[in-house]
């Protein structure tokens, strides 16, 4: 097969590095080869170790191009997250040159949407048109060919720290493999999970992965706000192992086999055994005190995310609620107390279903590495095979809705 044919998405995680080739099978996408692989070298969403994340992308590669059959891959889709991302609205207005509304028009506009003042270190990875306005009418989403003599954009900048993208693009070339396009994980997600009606209905996406929670706000079909929290399912470990004195992956095995967060709901006289730390011996722990700690921590992100929800005036357009996903929202009883919380209806994502996928793929932590792919089969960057991504040159171009992303520091 030859690697002109074939799309790849790559999902640097905190917990876990993992690698899906596609290619195009009857106008579908076909996935060919996975890998995944234990991800070392990250700490909530960014490179702390090169050499190891450099080691978990190679493996993760090597495992799919096995599985693919294929010797060569050119370059990937790659997510990004961190707390380093920030993202915010903004808005352009320009004068319309002819009579009708062109091509070139919206891409001034966007121009002019993005001329904020950032700090130098910090670099615009998405510009996401939410709605044009022409003249006095709103909520536009396709201006060319309309008649107006003034234009406005209002969009969605997502920005990250210079520094941190390059280390992670440099990380992805020196496992052998070039940058097609930088995603922020969030947007992925999405794509893989809610539906168009959803998005259209205001949602909140909300990504629980190991070091980060990811949010997306999505209402009339565009994204609205972006957030990463720096808490993610590594932290609901971490609680345990110390309440229970126990091990971290001790702590990991309880939480995934036995992690609840709803303490009320168990027999309270239920319990497990568990390994002590070095020298101490196994002891019995009650369920309850297990969903006691973990339902502690659960019950403090959401807040966190209410919080947001709340300070962004954003309650009254989340109509279609909240959609948990990433590895860390299987812990039993989240959407439930999810809803208790964010007083809406709270249910668990899971990615939609491709071609050629084995039923292990469809879990809920696999739906930014999904979502990579069909951002990077959508994008104007496969298509174009001259452009590559460089440590030292991060542009995205990416998205039907995005006609333009551009490098620039302001
Ligand atoms: N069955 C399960 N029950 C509970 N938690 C789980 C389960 N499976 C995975 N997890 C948790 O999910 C988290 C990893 O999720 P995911 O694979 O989405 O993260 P990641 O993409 O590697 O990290 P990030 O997106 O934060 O960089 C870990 O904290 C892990 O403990
Ligand atoms: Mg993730």
């Amino acid at each position: 097969m030859s690697d002109k044919q074939v799309v790849v998405a790559l999902d640097i995680g905190t917990t876990k590095v993992c690698t899906i080739i596609a290619r195009h099978y009857e106008g579908e996408l076909e996935i060919v080869g996975v890998g995944s692989h234990p991800s070392y070298g990250l700490k909530k969403g960014s490179v702390i170790n090169i050499d190891k994340t450099v080691r978990s992308i190679r493996c993760s590669l090597e495992e799919a191009k096995m599985m693919a059959g294929i010797s060569n891959l050119n370059s990937a889709t790659i997510g990004i997250a961190g707390n380093h991302i920030y993202c915010f609205n903004s808005t352009g207005v320009v004068p319309v040159r002819g009579s009708e509304i062109t091509y070139e028009d919206v891409e001034r506009v966007i121009e002019a949407a993005k001329a904020v003042v950032m700090p130098s270190d910090r670099e615009i990875l998405h510009v996401i048109p939410q709605e044009y306005k022409v003249d006095n009418t709103s909520d536009i989403k396709e201006p060319i060919g309309m008649h107006g003599v003034r234009l406005e954009a209002n969009v969605h900048i997502v920005t990250g720290l210079t520094p941190l993208i390059q280390n992670l693009v440099k990380c992805v070339e020196q496992a052998g493999i070039g940058v097609e396009g930088v995603v922020l994980q969030p947007i992925a997600s999405s794509r893989s999970v809610l539906s168009e009606e959803e998005k259209e209905a205001g949602i909140v996406l909300i990504d629980i992965g190991g070091g980060t929670t990811d949010l997306a706000v999505w209402k009339e079909g565009s994204l609205i706000h972006s957030e990463i929290i720096p808490v993610g399912g590594n932290h609901f470990t971490n609680d345990l192992a110390v309440a229970l004195k126990i091990p971290h992956n001790e702590s990991e095995r309880v939480k995934i086999h036995h992690g609840c967060v709803l303490p009320e709901g168990l027999n309270q006289s239920a319990h497990i055994t568990v390994q002590g730390l070095a020298g101490s011996s196994a002891r019995e722990v009650q369920l309850s005190s297990i969903a006691s700690v973990l339902g502690a921590r659960a019950e403090e992100l959401f807040q966190v995310v209410h919080d947001i929800i709340k300070e962004k005036n954003l309650e009254s357009d989340i109509n279609g609620g909240y959609v948990l996903t990433g590895g860390g929202a299987l812990i039993k009883g989240l959407p439930e107390l999810g809803e208790y919380v964010l007083e809406r209806p709270v249910k668990l994502g899971f990615p939609k279903p491709f071609g050629g996928m084995t039923t292990i793929m469809q879990n809920p932590k696999f739906s930014t590495v999904l979502g990579l792919l069909l951002e990077s089969d959508s994008s104007e960057i496969t298509k174009d095979s001259s452009m590559h991504f460089h440590a030292s040159d991060i542009i995205a171009r990416f998205g039907k809705s995005l006609k333009s992303v551009f490098k620039e520091i302001f």
